[in-house]
């Protein structure tokens, strides 16, 4: 097969979807790699390493998307859509949830679109969304520490508290929502600074698993909207970590509940990729990271993981090239028939969407789309 690596356009992505390690082992499978000139330099990965894995570099995204699979990192960007056509394959995160007019688009062109974060073993394990959504959770508390301060470089100054407790003054409190991969590895980071961390989580087999292992600083509970209330006004940092996958986000905070917390704490709602946990959530960018809603700093980056890119691409991609190579080896036919847990990551194909949470979040939200497929 001939797989493309475009370098990803995204604000302020720095990451790639395949080392030249990966190239190596594809290429040495018989398959054809192609990678835009500059795909992998931020992430330490230069052109001339792509050549000597066997890899050829091509000078313009075009060349790296006409390919039969195209991997990426992040959802095609609106000047990405010229790219889409029917004998595609597009192996990438997508979050369709968030972004009904790409699904629209992706339908219209007919691509087989696969999304890391619908692939889902038997187990309901996300292998592909599990090592960002570490690198996230530990992205996020650093991000929240940061604008904690009262001089953080923003417009906006911080409470002005530092995690630990030093002497008589009491650590910093973290509180966060959904005690999976994000939110057990931003408790972990957040205890490792010297905070007091109260996880809220929906899941009893979770709790109950994670009160037996956590960290003395960590209290795991479960999830109320009374409980989540009563926290606010001690929590300093409010970390959004919940997922119902392929779902939108469940809003659990009005903008009234937030005035519950003190002015100057932050909220990193690190779902903002699944649409948010709160009514202010909205989307932000490494350009502008954060914005102020009732007092409370809100950082809600969607693509966290981007600031640690060395991190983010060796972690990525260690779990996403097992799978390129099925893809690469079956094709999309051999997936559907012989590979359960990546055929459930197949969000649109020849016009449908065939993930049943992807349709039925999306359902009655494609619109227009014709319209402006013939206008691009
Ligand atoms: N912004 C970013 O850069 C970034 C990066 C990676 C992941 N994410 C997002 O972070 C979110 C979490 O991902 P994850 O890998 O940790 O998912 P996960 O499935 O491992 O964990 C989510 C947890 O939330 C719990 N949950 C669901 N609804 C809840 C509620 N109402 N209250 C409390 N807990 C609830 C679930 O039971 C589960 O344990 C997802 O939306 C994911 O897309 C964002």
């Amino acid at each position: 097969m001939r797989i493309g690596v475009p370098k990803e356009i995204k604000n302020h992505e720095h990451r790639v979807a395949l080392t030249p390690a990966g190239a190596v082992l594809l290429i040495s499978a018989g398959h054809q790699v192609v990678v835009q000139s500059k795909a992998g330099a931020d992430s330490g990965f230069s052109d001339a390493a792509y050549e000597q894995a066997g890899a050829l570099v091509v000078p313009d995204a075009h060349q790296a998307w006409s390919q039969d699979l195209v991997v990426k990192v992040k959802e095609p960007q609106l000047s990405e859509y010229i790219f889409l056509r029917p004998e595609l394959t597009l192996f990438t995160y997508l979050h369709l949830a968030a972004f009904p007019e790409l699904a629209g688009e992706l339908l219209v062109k007919k691509v087989c679109a696969i999304g890391y974060e619908t692939v889902q073993t038997d187990a309901g394990v996300l292998p592909l969304l599990k090592p960002m959504s570490e690198v996230a959770g530990r992205v996020a508390v650093q991000m929240g520490v940061y604008f904690l301060q009262k001089e953080n470089g923003s417009a906006f100054p911080g409470k002005g508290c530092l995690p630990a407790g030093i002497g008589g003054a009491p650590p910093m409190h973290a509180v966060i929502v959904g005690a999976g991969n994000v939110g057990m590895n931003a408790a972990d980071a957040a205890a490792g600074l010297g905070a007091r961390v109260t996880l809220l989580e929906t899941n009893e087999s979770r709790i109950r698993q994670l009160q037996r292992e956590t960290h003395e600083n960590i209290t795991v509970v479960h999830f109320s909207h009374d409980g989540f209330y009563a926290l606010l006004p001690t929590c300093d940092l409010l970390v959004g970590a919940t997922l119902i996958p392929g779902k939108h986000a469940a809003q659990l905070l009005n903008r009234s509940d937030l005035r519950l917390m003190q002015p100057g704490s932050v909220f990193v709602d690190v779902s903002i990729d699944q649409g948010g946990i709160s009514e202010t959530s909205r989307a932000t960018s490494y350009d502008d990271p954060v914005y102020v809603e009732e007092g409370v700093i809100h950082c809600c980056l969607p693509n966290l993981p981007a600031a640690v890119p060395q991190t983010s691409t060796s972690a990525l991609t260690e779990a996403t090239l097992p799978y390129i190579q099925t893809v690469a080896a079956h094709g999309v036919a051999g997936v559907l028939r012989d590979f359960p847990a990546l055929a459930r990551g197949i969000n649109t194909l020849a016009g449908e969407i065939i993930n049943p949470a992807v349709a039925s979040t999306l359902a009655g939200k494609i619109q227009g789309t014709a319209e402006k497929t013939t206008s691009l």
